[in-house]
């Protein structure tokens, strides 16, 4: 960070995506020997100007798309020359670049599949870039999305914080006959529904023996999404509820239009929040500003340290009670403003109010009615 000043943020927004205005430029690099079983390109971006010890965000992209369009696409390698981090964006090695979130080695902490070599790409820029191994953080975009969310519980002692973009929960997408790099339409349809403590044992089944802590997530999905349909939304937060033991059933804060006009915020304990976005399809646009605070480079709702969540997944956190043992540092405005779910369970507007699987509440806040969109998703609207 030292030697450049900070720019204002909305101006590094106008600025983010244009490549040409970078101060470097985008680079390859190479694993040491039997650290990439499953050839993963690796790209990355180091501003000319790093901090001594610079954050990592690694970047995961979606089908189609590669590291080096994820370069291109996405506002991380501007945001890395006002901040001083580094990005990391692994490339697909597979056909049509989706990533495999659907074998076993994948699914496995150190299984040697895809989501290994990205692992230790993250481990690479410790040891090399002398990076610093408490902010490493991870997003990603739909494939690169279940990629977080599947980094997030094969490599939870890696990762600060993540932000997913239209994913699905880690293990949902998951191949009967162990196929790498499968589609899995029930996933993606929304036809998985588990329960938080059934999650989070899809979660630790993939590391077993850890017990260290889990990685505070934001999750990210939009309400006309149909390629990953909605109730996937659903499925990832009860996921990080089970395994951080918050009651997904009451979320601590909902805030409408928050962080934009038309999504809702609704968080469950200091390490999950889902932010539903009405009306936006496949998939939500990344949010800069919102991932910049996440991962504390800006200041107004860093993701907390790491703490709890390994193993403990029985213990549920009331609604109106202090929300965490750890120091909750989502921010002051919000931690002191805690207000109770709707009585009578009544969801928020944009809330889910019904479908199959759904175990929450199927009311809906004056002003607004319950809405069928599917058999999986019925939704509260004016
Ligand atoms: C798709 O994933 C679900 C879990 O989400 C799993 O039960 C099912 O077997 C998978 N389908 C295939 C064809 O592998």
């Amino acid at each position: 960070m030292a030697g450049f000043t900070r720019t204002l943020l909305s101006s590094v927004a106008l600025c983010a995506g244009l490549v040409s205005a970078l101060t470097s430029t985008l680079q390859t690099g190479t694993l040491p020997s039997g650290q990439n079983p499953t050839n993963v390109g690796f790209y990355y971006y180091k501003p000319t100007t790093v901090a001594a010890k610079p954050a990592v965000i690694v970047a995961v992209h979606e089908c189609t798309a590669s590291g080096t369009v994820y370069f291109q696409s996405t506002p991380y390698a501007g945001l890395a020359d006002t901040y001083g981090f580094i990005v990391i964006y692994p490339s697909s090695p597979h056909s049509g670049t989706c990533w495999d979130v659907s074998s076993k080695a994948t699914l496995t902490h150190n299984g040697g599949g895809d989501s290994n070599a990205i692992a230790n790409m993250a481990t690479y820029a410790i040891n090399t870039w002398n990076a610093d191994a408490s902010r490493i953080f991870v997003t990603g975009t739909s494939s690169g999305a279940m990629m977080t969310n599947l980094l997030a519980a094969t490599y939870p002692e890696i990762w600060a914080a993540a932000s997913v973009y239209s994913g699905v929960a880690a293990g949902c997408f998951v191949s009967s006959t162990g196929g790498v790099d499968a589609w899995n339409s029930t996933c993606a349809e929304g036809q998985t529904v588990d329960t938080p403590q059934q999650w989070a044992n899809v979660v630790h089944a993939m590391y077993p023996g850890y017990t260290g802590p889990y990685v505070p997530i934001q999750e990210y999905h939009g309400t006309a999404d149909t390629t990953l349909y909605p109730p996937n939304l659903n499925e990832e937060l009860k996921q990080w509820c089970g395994v951080f033991g918050y009651n997904y059933n009451a979320p601590t804060q909902v805030l409408q239009n928050t962080p934009n006009s038309g999504y809702t915020k609704t968080i469950y304990g200091p390490a999950v929040q889902g932010i539903l976005a009405q009306g936006v399809g496949h998939t939500v646009p990344i949010q800069p500003t919102q991932d910049m605070m996440w991962f504390g480079f800006v200041a107004g709702g860093a993701a907390p340290a790491k703490s709890g969540g390994g193993g403990s997944t029985t213990s549920s956190v009331g609604s109106t009670t202090s929300v965490s043992s750890s120091s909750s540092i989502i921010s002051t405005t919000t931690t002191t403003s805690v207000v109770a779910p709707p009585t009578g369970c009544q969801s928020a507007e944009y809330g889910q109010c019904g479908g199959i699987g759904w175990t929450g509440c199927n009311g809906c806040v004056s002003g607004t009615t319950c809405q069928v969109l599917n058999s999986y998703y019925s939704q509260c609207l004016a």
